[in-house]
């Protein structure tokens, strides 16, 4: 095979078979994925622990059930055990009625036992490794500023490189799991300092914090894949990335991530590699975007309403895309029932899924708050609502949620977090 990197002779032994033919071609991948971006070399990976993207047993994806077959056959696992986007379904927390079920079961994820069965002998976590948010304390695939890693699923990708200071391309499904069985990667991009560097300076001039979700979308859809250097948000979040900066981040860069293809974010003060370097990452000749009340509006207002009947009653409204960390499900379980409260109602008049990972799930539920978020009516889950509504049944459904990503890739309707409570918890004496 012909190709353009730099290789070591313990990568080109492996490229001639010397670790016989599947490992052949998983550095034969790579190589070809390297030679695609001109990646001059390979560089090991530091944190091995992966995330993987493709978690859901569709049906129809034989190419990735036979790909696990040969590693598997070849007795090949990773390393360290690795994390995965969230499972597609939860009958008993999502409730789905016959035909749902019927179309789930039999036309859809029909692979998703024998799935998971693979993935565990290729170096599954556990149980519990579903979801996006691995990064989370409670779930702990953690990398470190500086570290390489393997991943994909773009909204951890973006948290790891710009809240965690990791470094990590924009992987796609299969290309994360095969740098994490081969030890490494290939050396451009995001991995590398120029690459870190920001195209953008984006000045923050509003006049409250802005909705994370629709910051993230104004810049993604300026940005698309380039990198962007926050300033102006340091004031709202602080200068210490806390629990209410995580989730900010995790929310924002999801949208970025989604909105446009943003891999990494600067915030001013904040993100480590800004507190490290300041404006010293902003390349010469970067453009600046001022993103002020007027864009946010604009932003919404630019989202188009999917739904058949646009005036309809939502029937589903769906939270925490990506997972919630357990200080959001704090949040949310106080706002759900401050609101009812004053509404004087006792349940939710929309039925509402939270989402969250299954570890920070079974912290949350040691907690006084899982009663009280019980009682609201909400259901808890940790399933990818975008996978639940990847079909033709529930895409019809006039499906509400304060997820710009959800948004993006679905039928589901937009609402801020404030106009999610006016409709979950419904009107005053109505
Ligand atoms: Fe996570 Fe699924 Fe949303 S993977 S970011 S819950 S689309």
């Amino acid at each position: 095979m012909e190709y353009k990197m730099k290789l070591t002779d313990e990568e080109k032994a492996i490229l001639q078979g010397s670790q016989g033919e599947t490992m052949q071609k998983v550095m034969r991948t790579l190589v070809l994925y390297g030679d695609t971006f001109d990646a001059e070399k390979m560089v090991p990976l530091t944190h091995k622990a992966s995330h993987l993207v493709t978690s859901f047993g569709l049906g129809m994806i034989t190419p990735v059930y036979n790909i696990m077959d040969e590693l598997i056959q070849a007795g090949i696992v990773t390393e360290e055990k690795f994390t995965m986007d969230p499972r597609p379904l939860d009958y008993e927390n999502v409730k789905c009625n016959f035909i749902e079920k019927l179309v789930f079961n039999k036309f859809m994820y029909t692979k998703q036992d024998d799935y998971e069965a693979q993935l565990k002998k290729v170096g599954l976590k556990d149980d519990n490794a579903f979801s996006c948010t691995c990064y989370l304390e409670q779930v702990g695939n953690i990398p470190k500023k500086g570290d390489v890693i393997s991943w994909a699923e773009s909204s951890a990708v973006v948290y790891a490189n710009s809240v965690l200071g990791a470094r990590c391309n924009r992987n796609s499904a299969l290309i994360e799991l095969f740098g994490s069985i081969a030890g490494v990667v290939p050396y451009f991009g995001l991995l590398t300092d120029e690459g870190r560097k920001a195209d953008w300076i984006i000045e923050v001039k509003t006049s409250k914090i802005p909705e994370a979700q629709v910051l993230g979308s104004a810049i993604g859809l300026k940005v698309m894949e380039d990198v962007p250097y926050i300033v102006g948000l340091d004031p709202y979040l602080g200068t210490e990335i806390d629990a209410r900066a995580q989730a900010y981040l995790k929310d924002m860069g999801a949208a970025t991530a989604s909105n446009g293809a943003v891999g990494l974010f600067h915030v001013e003060n904040l993100t480590p590699e800004a507190k490290e370097h300041g404006r010293a990452l902003i390349k010469e000749g970067a453009q600046t975007f001022v993103v002020d009340d007027k864009v946010l509006e604009q932003t919404i207002a630019g989202y188009p309403i999917m739904w058949k009947d646009k005036e309809a009653t939502p029937k589903l409204c769906f939270i925490g895309c990506p997972h919630l960390s357990l200080s959001q499900l704090d949040d949310w379980t106080a706002a759900l029932t401050e609101n009812l409260e004053k509404n004087g109602k006792s349940k939710v008049q929309v039925r509402t899924v939270l989402t969250s990972a299954p570890d920070v799930i079974e912290a949350f539920k040691k907690t006084e708050n899982y009663r009280r978020l019980l009682q609201t009516g909400a259901t808890l889950t940790s399933i990818c609502p975008l996978m639940y509504m990847n079909n033709p049944i529930a895409g019809k459904k006039a499906v509400m949620t304060n997820s710009n990503k959800l948004r993006t890739y679905t039928m589901a309707r937009y609402y801020t977090d404030a106009e999610v409570l006016e409709r979950v918890c419904g009107k005053e004496g109505i």
